[in-house]
């Protein structure tokens, strides 16, 4: 997803000469950064406010907001900073889904064209990632290189490419099962995942149209985390599963119904309602259980140990608006 774009839709001061890091502009926005911090201001009541977040977590967000293209819906960094996808456009905000903010008129939203954003967001992520730290992998498969006064860069890592699959992985043609040899070992976390693949016997004649393979070894070689890929694609139904180890890096927000299996291990999610951020459960999700996230609520998930998850998507057009006008309930079924 990462492409070269052009760097004139960026706008950024020169290196600051203490911290050797660039500070940019994005319309109203300001991001800088320092050891520790990334600080994002806005304008709200004639002045501007400042927002601190600690630089990993930030980073963590941001990337996973770059290589999803802003996601379906909100993608909130925290409970105060975040985008929206307007599939095309994207609006930034500032505690426009914080009650506290908006309730006292200091938030702020402004919407941009999806290259604008992106290039900007991409040349954060250039500047502010050192050497050494993967915003993609778990916290123990990383170093905290990403501390400190600007440090060389990482570029591989933050252009890694997200495969897109057409169907399945291992049909002729479409994206590769994962093996030692193509470099995606067996995680640490997962060495006692069966690495045998299904015999397939098809009826002769039918040999092209019959397609298997073991999920369960093809996520216990994911090197990263909290990154949901189209795996299995049935017209409109996109299977999305992911390996997950910490925190999810950001607090969705659906614009859909999103439905969540758990493959193994557990994972935590905190709800929240989805414009003011009160809380709304807690679930835990062990290995089989099954659970539909519906579009009215933000969602973030906390995996203790390495496990896996599939995430159902559901990428029919015209969603979002079904549901923001009330045509759909936000839940999947009445009982
Ligand atoms: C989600 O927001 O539903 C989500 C995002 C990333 C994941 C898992 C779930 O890895
Ligand atoms: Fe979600």
């Amino acid at each position: 997803m990462m492409n070269t774009l052009a760097p004139s839709l960026v706008v950024s001061s020169d290196a600051d000469p203490v911290t050797g890091y660039r500070a940019f502009t994005l319309g109203g926005f300001t991001f800088v950064r320092d050891d520790y911090f990334a600080t994002v201001s806005w304008p709200a009541k004639g002045e501007r406010l400042t927002h601190k977040m600690s630089v990993d977590a930030f980073l963590r967000a941001m990337m996973r907001d770059v290589a999803w293209g802003f996601f379906y819906g909100w993608v909130n960094f925290d409970g105060v900073f975040g985008t929206r996808n307007r599939y095309g456009t994207v609006d930034v905000f500032a505690g426009r889904y914080n009650e506290n903010y908006h309730g006292a008129g200091l938030s702020y939203v402004e919407n941009f064209d999806e290259p604008v954003i992106l290039s900007t967001f991409k040349a954060i992520l250039a500047d502010w990632v050192n050497a050494g730290f993967d915003p993609f992998a778990a916290p123990a498969e990383t170093t905290t290189s990403v501390f400190g006064p600007k440090n060389g860069d990482n570029i591989a890592a933050i252009e890694r490419t997200r495969l897109i699959t057409q169907r399945m992985p291992g049909i002729p043609g479409d994206s590769p099962l994962r093996d030692d040899e193509h470099g995606f070992p067996i995680n640490r976390q997962f060495a006692d995942v069966p690495q045998d693949e299904p015999e397939i016997i098809a009826e002769p004649g039918f040999e092209n149209e019959l397609h298997a393979f073991s999920l369960f070894k093809y996520l216990s070689r994911s090197d990263v985390t909290w990154n949901p890929s189209v795996t299995g694609v049935c017209q409109r139904s996109l299977a999305c599963p992911t390996t997950e180890e910490y925190l999810l890096p950001i607090i969705h927000g659906n614009d859909r119904v999103e439905w969540f299996v758990q493959l193994s291990d557990h994972i935590v999610w905190d709800v929240q309602d989805k414009e003011t951020g009160r809380p709304r459960a807690k679930i835990t999700m062990r290995a089989g259980d099954v659970a539909a996230m519906p579009a009215d609520i933000r969602h973030q998930g906390y995996s203790p140990k390495r496990s896996m998850l599939l995430v159902w998507e559901n990428a029919t057009p015209g969603l979002p608006e079904l549901y923001e006008s009330g045509k759909l309930p936000p839940y999947p079924i009445e009982f």
